[in-house]
């Protein structure tokens, strides 16, 4: 997870701050892993010790009715295989099973990939935060789904 953190993030989180982020009760942690060709077939391959490639993961908050996204990352050589896409659709899918109202997020203006992510599962700008990130300095545009509302059918 560091490496994939610091492969993709000015600002990579660190173990030390996962952990601490973890003990939160509201803080919710899921992880795509790549399972060896080998597992599904050699009952003996299933228990072995060797760690599945850590593929992506979500991290995110659930307060009452919201859920706040803070997290979704696809490793490099992993991207542009609908990892991320599957990823959100488990998010979104929390979200309705647990009556949540809806679910916010943060992202970079120039981040154009995690953009067309998130309006390809019909969450909408609502609002812009200036200067919020640094390395570089950006403004983050907030995201919004209304689960109440008509969202794009999954
Ligand atoms: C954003 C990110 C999570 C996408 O992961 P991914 O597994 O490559 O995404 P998917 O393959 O599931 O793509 C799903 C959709 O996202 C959009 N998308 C993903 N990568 C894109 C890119 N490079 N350019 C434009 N759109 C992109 C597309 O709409 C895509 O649908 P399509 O393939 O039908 O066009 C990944 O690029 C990443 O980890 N980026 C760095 C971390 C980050 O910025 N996270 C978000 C802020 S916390």
């Amino acid at each position: 997870m560091e490496s994939i953190e610091r492969q993709l993030f000015s600002n990579p989180w660190s173990r030390e701050y996962y952990a601490a982020e973890l003990s939160n009760h509201f803080s919710h942690f899921y992880v795509a892993e790549a399972v060896p060709e080998s597992a599904g077939k050699c009952p003996a391959a299933r228990g072995g010790a060797q760690e599945a490639p850590l593929v992506g993961y979500l991290l995110f908050w659930r307060l009452g009715a919201e859920l706040e996204l803070h997290k979704i990352a696809v490793g490099r050589a992993w991207q542009r295989q609908g990892h991320a896409a599957r990823l959100l659709e488990f998010f979104i899918q929390a979200g309705r099973s647990w009556g949540s109202e809806r679910a916010v997020l943060e992202v970079r203006e120039s981040n154009v990939a995690a953009m067309r992510l998130y309006e390809r599962y019909a969450f909408r700008p609502v609002a812009r935060r200036s200067d919020y990130y640094t390395r570089p300095q950006e403004d983050a545009l907030v995201y919004w789904l209304d689960f109440t509302g008509s969202v794009a059918d999954l």
